[in-house]
Parts: structure tokens; C-alpha cells; sequence
């Protein structure tokens, strides 16, 4: 649901008033819908070399509706900018002036994509401040749209191109209703790996997934998208939770597994279930999380130890089961819920932050361990989501936290699961060792 006030100043009077008293005013965001186009109006393909007139004929492929020069006051779905040649800084100034010129154009809900290379590919100083530049440049754009519009990046490195899987698996997502809460963003396209499906609608057709803490919330969100996308589910929780998981299960037609994801032995009975329900397992999905907030002053050892127990160390007892087994080895792919409290910080949080910091180090690491199967393994990073646990944040804070991101709205669970469905789709083969927040650009923190 979208929360009451977006809802009030999305339309007429509230409209009006907001704008008139100078308050946020959110919009309602385009998620995806079955059925739905990729994205709504013509898009902009800028950008001169060969890379751009590759990226276009792929879009063109796509039936989307492509110019490659602004046709004045049209209104624009998306503006892709296309940077993969940039030599020096001064380089900027002639496509992104060009660009400037068609922002006004955009339609509410549009896109802004930027195409570049990763500057930590080229040891040229001048080169690397041109390709980072791309990162200031961007984040700053993305907190200057409005209604909806998103700015994202994709950055291309180890000789991965503009018209890789994994880079126009990117661009899929980006442009669609998939990422609506995606904001402010870069995804690296870390190698040439990865395809495209043949149904863009059953993407995880024939995989075999995993969704731990799937029997409420953020979980149930995933093993929901995941289903719709064409997998088969295990969803597991812990006993406690076994009526609400076994519907879960049924919702999504697959099978409950009651399990306390940080026993010794969790690894080998996820991998057992599956083997001897469907001979494999593809893809984990680590989602399971549980905080015990307290001033560090005032932590004691059963908070702090429990959250480790549950957030970080249990993955990585999970994943050392996984990468031994012969039954992990057909493209692998684990994706694991971070936070952006372990990339910015959180009062109150330091065991939360160490464990989900810890995530996104264990996912970077772990990434040349899977690419010996052809597998992958990321992180997403939600920021602020609209969930039983946010719902309980008293009002006024709960409000406050809402509205401090670009898109001046909470996230939803299927946001987070988008996400998630994406970096565990082949489509994203091609990505690996990467943290994907999903936050609607936090103002605050990093
Ligand atoms: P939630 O508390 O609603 O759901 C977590 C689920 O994990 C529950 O069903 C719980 O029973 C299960 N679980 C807990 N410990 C377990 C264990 N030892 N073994 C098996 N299952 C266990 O939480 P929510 O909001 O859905 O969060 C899901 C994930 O997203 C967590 O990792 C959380 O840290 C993360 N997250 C959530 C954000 C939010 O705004 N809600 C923001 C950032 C990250």
C-alpha cells in the first residue's frame, strides 16, 4: 500500500495544497504490472561512439520506441547516456549539456541511465577522474528529478560491454517498473557472463530457489516474486512461525522447511530438502534478519551475539555447505539482504550495522568462489520499507524517515524483492560481488 499522504497529494486538492505550502510532495511510483510495457514514451539513446549505436539497436530489438536526437517538447520515458569513452573530464561537457537539454521533457516515472566504465579499470588518472566523475554527477542528478523520475548507473568493468547480458539485463531492469524504489544507484557489470532469458515474463523459469525468513514480511515478498517469475520455492523460518510459512508455502505451491537458520547443521539440511525433493538447489535467497537495538554504552553479550548469529554467521556457515556441495554447481546464484544501516550507520545499531556490514564483505569475497560454477552472489541493501517492524517506529520518527530520500516515500517489500528476483536471474550472471541498495536515495548517510 501506498502510505495515506502520497496518496493525498498525488492527485487535485492535495496536489494543490502541497505545492502551495511547500511540503513533499511524492507520487505515486509505476511498479511493475503483468502485461505492463518496459517503460511508457520514446527513449533517448545519447551519445556518440560505436557503443551508443550498439545499446540503441539492442533497445530497437526490444520494440521501444528509440531516437537517438531530442524531438523538442516530446515527452520522454527515459534518456539512457551512453559514457563508455571518456578520456579526460572535459569530455563531460557535450553529452551531459545535451542531456540537460531533454530533462525537462521527461515524463513522470521517467528514467535517467547512465552507461560508463568502472574507474577502478584504468590506472590513467585522468581517465579514472573522468569515469568517476560519472558517480558524482549522477547521484546529484537523480536528487534533482521529481514525480517519480529515477537516475540510476551502470558501470562496465572487466571488459564487460555496452551491450553485454548482464548490461542490458541492467538496463531491463532499470527501465522497468521493477526498480521503482532503485534510486540514486550504480550496478557494476562485473564480466561478459550471464543471458538473457528467453521469457522475459519467467525469468527463473526451471530454478530452484531458496527464500530464508520467508513466512512474513520482506521474505514472504520474495518468495511471492520469485514464484511469479517462474521458480520453485522452498521457504524456510524458524518452528515458531511454522502456521504462518506453511502458508506462505501453499500461496506459492512449494514446500516449508522449519528450520532455525543458525544451527550447526542448517546448510546441510536446506541442500538434503532439495536434494531429495527436486535432485538441486539454484539459487539461495539469505532474508532472515533479527535486530536487538541498544546504545553500544548499554549492549550486552546476548544482543550482540544473537545478531551476529542470525545476520552473518549463519550465511556463511549456509554458503560453506553450499560451495561444497555437487548439488550447488548449475549457475549458482545467492543473493543476501544487507542494510543500508551497514553502509551509513544507525544509532542505536552497531550490532545490526557489524552484521550487515559483514554481509556485503562476505558477498565480495565469496564472488571468485562461485564463478568457478558459472555462479554469482550479491547483496541488496534496503533502505527504508513499509513492514510490521517499520510500522511499530513511533509516528512522528516513523514519518521523518519515510520522507528522507529522493522519492520522499518508504519502500515496499516487493521493491526489495524485485531487486532480488533480478540479481538472481541469469539475466544478472554477469554481476557478482555487488551490493544493489534499495532505498529510494537515503538523503542521509552514505
Ligand atoms: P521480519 O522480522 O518481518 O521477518 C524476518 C523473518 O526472519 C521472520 O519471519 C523471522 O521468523 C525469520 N527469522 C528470524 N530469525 C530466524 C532464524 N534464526 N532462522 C530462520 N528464520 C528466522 O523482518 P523484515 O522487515 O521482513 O526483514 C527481512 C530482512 O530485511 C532482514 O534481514 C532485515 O534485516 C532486512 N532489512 C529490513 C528493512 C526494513 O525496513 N524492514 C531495512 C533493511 C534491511
Amino acid at each position: 500500500m501506498t502510505d495515506k499522504y502520497t496518496q493525498f497529494v498525488s492527485r487535485g486538492l492535495g496536489k494543490d495544497i502541497a505545492r502551495k505550502l511547500g511540503l513533499p510532495q511524492p507520487v505515486v511510483l509505476r511498479r511493475h504490472k503483468a502485461g505492463q510495457p518496459l517503460i511508457e514514451g520514446p527513449v533517448l539513446v545519447q551519445g556518440t561512439g560505436s557503443g551508443a549505436d550498439e545499446l540503441a539497436s539492442a533497445l530497437l530489438s526490444w520494440k521501444l520506441d528509440v531516437r537517438r536526437h531530442a524531438v523538442p517538447r516530446e515527452k520522454l520515458g527515459a534518456i539512457i547516456l551512453v559514457l563508455d569513452e571518456l578520456a579526460r573530464p572535459g569530455d563531460l561537457e557535450q553529452p551531459v549539456l545535451t542531456a540537460a537539454s531533454s530533462l525537462r521533457d521527461l515524463a513522470p516515472n521517467a528514467r535517467v541511465i547512465t552507461v560508463s566504465r568502472a574507474a577502478s579499470d584504468s590506472a590513467d588518472p585522468a581517465v579514472a577522474a573522468a569515469r568517476q566523475g560519472v558517480d558524482g554527477l549522477l547521484r546529484s542528478l537523480a536528487k534533482e528529478l521529481r514525480a517519480g523520475a529515477t537516475g540510476n548507473g551502470i558501470l562496465l568493468a572487466n571488459g564487460a560491454g555496452t551491450t553485454s547480458p548482464s548490461t542490458l539485463g541492467a538496463l531491463r531492469f532499470f527501465l522497468s517498473g521493477r526498480s521503482a524504489f532503485v534510486d540514486g544507484q550504480f550496478l557494476t557489470v562485473t564480466s561478459a557472463a550471464g543471458h538473457l532469458p528467453a521469457d522475459a515474463d519467467k525469468p527463473l523459469a526451471g530454478r530452484v530457489a531458496v527464500v530464508t525468513g520467508a513466512a512474513r514480511g520482506i521474505g514472504a515478498a520474495i518468495a511471492r516474486t520469485l514464484h511469479r517469475d517462474g521458480a520453485t520455492l522452498i521457504v524456510v523460518d524458524i518452528p515458531a512461525a511454522g502456521d504462518r510459512l506453511a502458508a506462505v508455502a501453499n500461496e506459492v505451491r512449494g514446500t516449508a522447511l522449519q528450520l532455525d537458520i543458525s544451527r550447526d547443521d542448517a546448510g546441510q539440511r536446506i541442500i538434503d530438502h532439495a536434494v531429495a525433493r527436486h535432485g538441486r538447489l539454484d539459487i539461495v535467497i539469505h532474508n532472515a534478519g533479527i535486530t536487538r537495538d541498544k546504545l553500544l554504552a548499554n549492549m550486552d553479550a546476548g544482543r550482540w551475539n544473537s545478531v551476529i548469529a542470525v545476520n552473518i554467521a549463519a550465511q556463511l556457515s549456509i554458503n560453506e555447505a553450499l560451495l561444497a556441495s555437487e548439488h550447488f554447481r548449475n549457475s549458482p546464484r545467492i543473493v543476501s539482504v544487507a542494510s543500508t544501516s551497514g553502509i551509513a550507520g544507525n544509532r542505536g545499531q552497531t550490532n545490526y550495522a557489524a552484521s550487515k556490514g559483514g554481509v556485503t564483505g562476505m558477498v565480495r569475497a565469496t564472488a571468485p568462489l562461485l564463478a568457478a560454477h558459472g555462479g554469482s552472489i550479491n547483496a541488496v541493501a534496503p533502505g527504508f520499507i513499509e513492514t510490521e517492524m517499520t510500522a511499530r517506529i513511533p509516528f512522528a520518527t516513523r514519518e521523518l524517515a519515510r520522507r528522507l530520500n529522493s522519492l520522499q516515500q518508504g519502500g515496499r517489500p516487493d521493491d526489495v524483492a524485485e531487486a532480488i528476483a533480478f540479481l538472481a536471474s541469469d539475466a544478472a550472471g554477469g554481476i557478482s560481488g555487488e551490493v544493489l541498495r534499495v532505498c529510494g536515495q537515503n538523503l542521509v548517510g552514505a
